[in-house]
């Protein structure tokens, strides 16, 4: 993989913070491990504060030592980055990836700073954690934003469940496995599940949470592309994905939020969240459930539910698919299980041995962590997607406006303070939670 790869600097703004040390610095510290990208890698750690490659790395990053230097300085201001324009210089390289681990807030000035300083030549990629926006209209200006400094092509916006192994069959399931091909429409589905739970709370991070909510947070991008991937047309071969963005941008452009808000969307808050963000009117939920329609002729009728929460009682990400029973027949569902346990099921009904005349349903499964090896990080293959350039697996513009429009409405809705929100236990499962609307 390496012959043909630029030699790079990855310049991390916020080196310090949690997101570096806890997802990135691993990631790259494994893919220098497994791969022989080391020798085309230098990274540079930026930060406010004056810290030195000891504060940053861990017993599990150490390995990265001989490639990682430091560099401090203020990025909310200008003249500081003569220091970076200085250190490119005396360090050239063929490319320079700018990932930001900082705060929403701080990235338009650096991307300003960026531009004006003049560090946004071809060679310079930029490297984007979500949020992107709080809102359809903030959304738009931030991409306006980037646009003045950097063109598309520069840009890659990491949504990590995109990256997940799973996630990344489902771009090929289809056309590799004609058999579920032939099915994957409203002549044959029923309705499809697409659930993000999750047993964590709000891990520190209180403030941007109450800021943002499960609908943002989780809806607006992680669920809105795993029911892209799971709409999106067929590619004719199975790797040839420079057009997924194109494909999972015309599957979310068909989507909508199902009207009758009062039916089809519910919100909840786990009991004792107010008390954990020290806010005692707080109207944030961390409970969404909601049906999608699409317009593509395909999904016509097809019910989309999306859930996801915090607190729950179980780790849980997957797409179920529900097929429609047809005469006598029982129905069948497929399972995509992202995490835990990633793997694929199907059911099956079958005939009991013996003499009565009796159906059970059985599960044909496969599971990818007992198959291969190893399943390599999300992050670390956005890192190396974003080394040499592949944009399949990262979220365009449009997708990002695309996702905001279908939620927007929500958001509106319940801006309207008409809508219930519904209590929850932490440790409830999905289900116990629908069942009390
Ligand atoms: C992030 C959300 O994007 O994804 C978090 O901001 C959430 O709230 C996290 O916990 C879940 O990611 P994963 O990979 O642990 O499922």
């Amino acid at each position: 993989m390496s012959q043909s790869l630029p030699s790079t600097l990855l310049v991390i703004f916020g080196v310090s913070g949690d997101l570096s040390k806890r997802y990135l610095l691993p990631a790259m510290a494994e893919i220098c491990r497994s791969s022989d990208i080391r020798a085309h890698l230098k990274i540079l750690g930026v930060s406010r504060r004056d810290i030195a490659g000891e504060d940053i790395l861990t017993e599990a990053t150490a390995d990265l030592a001989s490639q990682f230097a430091t560099l401090r300085m203020d990025y909310s201001r200008l003249e500081e980055f003569r220091k970076l324009k200085d250190y490119l210089k005396q360090h050239p390289c063929q490319q320079v990836i700018f990932y930001f681990a900082v705060p929403p807030d701080a990235a338009p000035a650096i991307v300003d700073n960026l531009g004006s300083s003049g560090l946004n030549g071809q060679t310079t990629k930029l490297l984007l954690e979500k949020p992107f926006g709080t809102s359809l209209d903030s959304a738009k200006d931030l991409i306006t934003h980037t646009a003045r400094h950097f063109s598309e092509d520069q840009v890659y916006r990491i949504d990590h469940y995109l990256a997940k192994a799973v996630a990344q069959n489902n771009s090929v399931f289809l056309s590799s496995n004609a058999l579920f091909r032939q099915v994957w429409s409203n002549d044959f589905i029923e309705y499809i599940e697409i659930v993000v739970a999750e047993k964590l709370g709000l891990e520190n991070r209180a403030h941007f949470y109450e800021q943002t909510g499960a609908l943002r947070d989780i809806v607006q991008s992680h669920l809105l592309q795993l029911a892209a991937l799971t709409l999106m047309e067929t590619g004719l071969d199975p790797f040839e994905l420079d057009d997924l963005p194109a494909r999972r941008l015309a599957a979310l452009k068909a989507l909508s939020v199902a009207p009758n808000y009062e039916k089809t969307v519910m919100r909840g808050q786990y009991l004792g969240y107010k008390n954990d963000v020290g806010n005692p009117d707080s109207q944030t939920e961390t409970f969404v459930a909601l049906q999608l329609e699409s317009s593509d002729r395909r999904w016509q009728g097809v019910p989309i539910y999306l859930a996801t929460g915090k607190n729950l009682d179980q780790r849980l990400t997957q797409i179920r698919i529900n097929f429609k029973k047809t005469s006598a027949a029982q129905a069948n569902t497929l399972i995509m299980r992202i995490q835990p346990h990633e793997g694929i099921e199907l059911d099956l009904w079958v005939k009991k041995p013996g003499y009565l005349k009796e159906l059970e349903k059985k599960t044909l499964s496969f599971s990818f962590s007992q198959t291969f090896d190893r399943l390599p990080d999300a992050y670390e293959q956005v890192l190396v997607d974003a080394i040499r350039s592949d944009h399949s697996l990262f979220a365009g513009s449009g997708e990002v406006v695309e996702s905001w429009r279908i939620i927007q409405p929500v958001l509106d809705y319940w801006h309207s303070g008409k809508t219930e929100m519904l209590s929850y236990e932490p440790g409830s499962s999905i289900e116990q939670i629908l069942k009390n609307t």
